[in-house]
């Protein structure tokens, strides 16, 4: 099949190099000429595990291009993804269709015939709808068909997760669409990834369905796992004692500072938005967002507390800062309100993240960056593993005691052994687990 991908993003590049891999012949567009650019100089915009190699692999065997040029990236196509940025726009929490829009309209004067329009952007329901209309209406050649491919991709694990899909969702009205969808996933077909059919506005709520219940999966478990801090039972057994039930699953119930990332927040506060437009009330999403969000701007509190109760000339270092590991995005990582409230308490705060700096630097002014985990902890008052990077799981805790001012450990992610980090002098608090 001959694919275009139109966004080099986190979505369309791990799909489009993905799909070459399977043997496909695949074109990624971007108006971004510097994106391009670097990537054709073997540079990823994204710090992805694997990715790099990927594409260079495809690029080689001739199945992978990437260009500025929509014309001529659409000149052969068979089907063309949309995988286009759909922030949250500005003050209202809708999700942004601006960019999914403007593409659309280019594509329509650009195809030379009719194709496959698929949507892999996660987009609101009815957005189809709209995108066949614009095509229509900018006079895409006759047949042009539009079908809905939401992607459940997890930044950090995201070739893995393309290439190993729980299911591929395909919305679509028209038997063809369905063909052509069927053809480009076949290679995971075979290897028996199901493949569900849906109507298209079906596929659409189904992909803000699945991130709102995984979120509320998170959310149940903090809130289980402050009842567990009261209550002085642990969370991590409560979540494993559940989780073993198959009605459950023992999936997102990591219990720790509050889900972040690109997906979970955008995408619950659109549903909600979607929720009011069509005058139906979804109090759990809604609450879900709620806890959340106290949560997160609640985590400075507990390192007040474990530096005796106030922050005033206290100095904290902070271990990992992007929303979690293997990857460097900062969107709506729990770090960011964290040290946010430690430097309004009063406190000095010094950062480390493995790859995470060159984003985090510019949204945490007043941080301090070390270099190394060490660094970070030498004169603190309390350390505080923020995100549970592998390099993080077996520190020198002696040595950490012996650099530190101070004698607090706050886990947030639950990775130390509360024995471990005792014997070796220093004060635990992890999250959710009572003494
Ligand atoms: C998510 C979905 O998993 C993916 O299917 C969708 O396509 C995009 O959104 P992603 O945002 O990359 O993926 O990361 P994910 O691993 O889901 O983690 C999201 C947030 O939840 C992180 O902040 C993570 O730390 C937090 N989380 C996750 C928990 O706090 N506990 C858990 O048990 C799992």
């Amino acid at each position: 099949m001959r694919i275009t991908m139109i966004g080099t993003g986190y979505v369309g590049l791990v799909s489009g190099a993905c799909l070459a891999d399977f043997g496909h012949e695949v074109t990624c567009v971007d108006k971004d000429a510097a994106k391009i650019g670097l990537i054709h100089d073997g540079v990823m915009p994204i710090w992805e595990p694997g990715l790099e190699g990927l594409v260079k692999s495809n690029q080689e065997r001739g199945r992978l291009h990437f260009t500025t040029d929509l014309a001529a990236g659409v000149a052969n196509a068979d089907a063309v993804f949309i995988a286009v940025g759909t922030p949250a726009r500005r003050g209202d929490g809708h999700a942004d269709l601006t960019y999914v829009y403007a593409a659309v309209r280019e594509l329509a004067k650009a195809l030379p015939r009719a194709v496959v329009v698929v949507t892999k952007s996660t987009v609101p329901v009815g957005t189809g709808d709209e995108i066949s209309r614009i095509l229509k209406e900018e006079g895409a050649p006759e047949g042009t068909m539009v079908a809905s491919n939401p992607e459940f991709l997890r930044e950090g694990a995201a070739i893995a997760d393309f290439k190993h899909p729980d299911r591929i969702l395909v919305g679509a009205e028209d038997e063809r669409a369905r063909e052509v969808l069927a053809q480009i996933y076949r290679p995971l077909f075979l290897n028996k990834a199901p493949l569900l059919f849906t109507g298209r506005r079906t596929a659409e709520l189904t992909k803000y369905a699945a991130n709102a219940f995984l979120a509320m999966k998170i959310s149940f478990i903090n809130e289980i796992a402050d009842l567990c801090e009261a209550v002085g039972a642990d969370v991590q057994d409560v979540a494993r004692g559940i989780g073993l039930d198959n009605r459950i699953g023992a999936k997102f119930l990591h219990a720790g500072p509050g889900y972040g990332g690109s997906c979970f927040p955008k995408d619950t506060l659109a549903l909600l938005k979607t929720a009011e437009d069509f005058g139906v009330r979804q109090r759990i999403v809604s609450t879900v967002v709620e806890v959340n969000d106290a949560r997160k701007a609640a985590m400075s509190d507990r390192v007040r507390e474990a530096v005796g109760g106030s922050l005033l000339g206290k100095r904290v270092a902070l271990l990992g800062l992007t929303f979690k590991p293997n990857t460097d995005d900062m969107r709506d990582s729990p770090s960011i309100p964290l040290a946010k409230g430690l430097l309004a308490g009063g406190a000095s705060v010094a950062a480390y993240d493995p790859v995470g700096r060159e984003q985090a630097e510019p949204l945490l002014p007043g941080v301090e960056f070390a270099a190394n985990a060490y660094e970070a902890a030498a004169g603190a008052d309390a350390l505080v593993i923020v995100t549970e990077w592998d390099e993080f799981r077996a520190l020198d805790l002696r040595r950490i005691r012996q650099i530190m001012a101070g004698a607090a450990l706050v886990d947030l992610r639950n990775i130390y052994d509360r024995q471990a980090v005792e014997d070796a002098g220093l004060t635990y608090r992890g999250v959710g687990r009572g003494t």
